[in-house]
């Protein structure tokens, strides 16, 4: 399938993603979005997929949600189609998705890196939620995954200034999970992404789904959660293979990945 705003391109077992709209920096319209969504629902959908990375230019990730395509919208017409709903469908991948953040990841960018499992940056980038300076405010998730990324005090100062982070900031505030050089974060989220697309997709997905338990439940709640998912991992061939891999001191050999 050939798509207008984002570039696709199957690295072995990695599904690569790429905003691709460099005249406005990337900037998330609703074409793109629609066309971000198929990729996934693609990428899900293949047996051969086992992680996917979302990266845009060097210069930038994406610089938001698209001001020109907001700008004549009314509060009917945004209410009436639920404007930003369709933004969500990255969260609701089960198969890892890695965003490999380089340059600007503003507003809706920094929303949707956020939705990702973890960020890879490059040192240039920078993160901000500047929507206040176009006098609104985070719409897909910003004032909720930010604060839960760096604390309240950080994003309750980047939501109310629209100050940008860089990336050795990013870091140091939990918001990243690495630094690269610009030339390697593309080559270094690629091997990242094969890395985990060679273990048991089923144990990724419940390794993934705990962790993002984190966010929704109580300690108690999530540490039970996680013992099911835990008990559950018993009941695959690939745990098997790999408990027997390691007492027989070999590579595994995952079925199901
Ligand atoms: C539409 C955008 C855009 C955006 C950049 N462009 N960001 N178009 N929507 N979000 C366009 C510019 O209009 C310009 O097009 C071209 O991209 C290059 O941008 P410049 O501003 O000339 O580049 P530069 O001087 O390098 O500045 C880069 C920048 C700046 C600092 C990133 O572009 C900027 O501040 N952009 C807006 C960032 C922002 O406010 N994002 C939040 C959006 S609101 P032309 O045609 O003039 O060359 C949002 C709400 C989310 O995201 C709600 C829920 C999803």
């Amino acid at each position: 399938m050939s798509y207008k705003n984002i570039l696709v391109d199957t690295r072995g077992a990695v599904g690569l993603i790429q905003l691709n709209r460099p005249k406005a920096l990337n900037a998330l319209c609703a074409e793109l979005i629609e066309e971000l969504n198929a990729a996934l629902d693609a990428y899900e959908a293949d047996p051969e997929i086992g992680a996917i990375v979302l990266t845009g230019s060097e210069k930038a990730f994406a610089a938001g949600a698209d001001i020109k395509e907001m700008l004549p919208k009314s509060f009917q017409d945004v209410y009436m189609e639920d404007f930003i709903s369709r933004w969500e469908r990255v969260t609701r991948c089960k198969k890892p998705v890695i965003a490999a953040v380089s340059g600007y990841a503003l507003g809706g960018g920094c929303e949707l890196a956020m939705m990702c499992d973890f960020i890879l940056a490059a040192e240039n980038a920078k993160f901000g939620q500047p929507e206040i300076n176009l006098g609104t405010i985070p719409g897909s998730g910003g004032t909720q995954r930010l604060t839960r990324f760096v604390g309240k005090s950080k994003a309750m100062e980047m939501c109310l200034t629209g100050r940008m982070m860089d990336a050795e900031e990013a870091e140091r505030a939990g918001l990243v999970s690495r630094i690269l050089p610009v030339a390697e974060l593309l080559d270094e989220a690629l091997k990242v992404a094969q890395a985990i697309a060679a273990k048991s997709l089923p144990s990724v997905m419940m390794a993934k789904e705990a962790v993002n338990a984190a966010y929704e439940t109580t300690l108690t709640q999530g540490v039970r959660f996680e013992r099911r998912l835990f008990h559950s991992s018993f009941a695959l061939e690939d745990r098997r293979e790999g408990m027997t891999a390691f007492s027989e001191k070999r590579e595994p050999q995952f079925k199901n990945r």
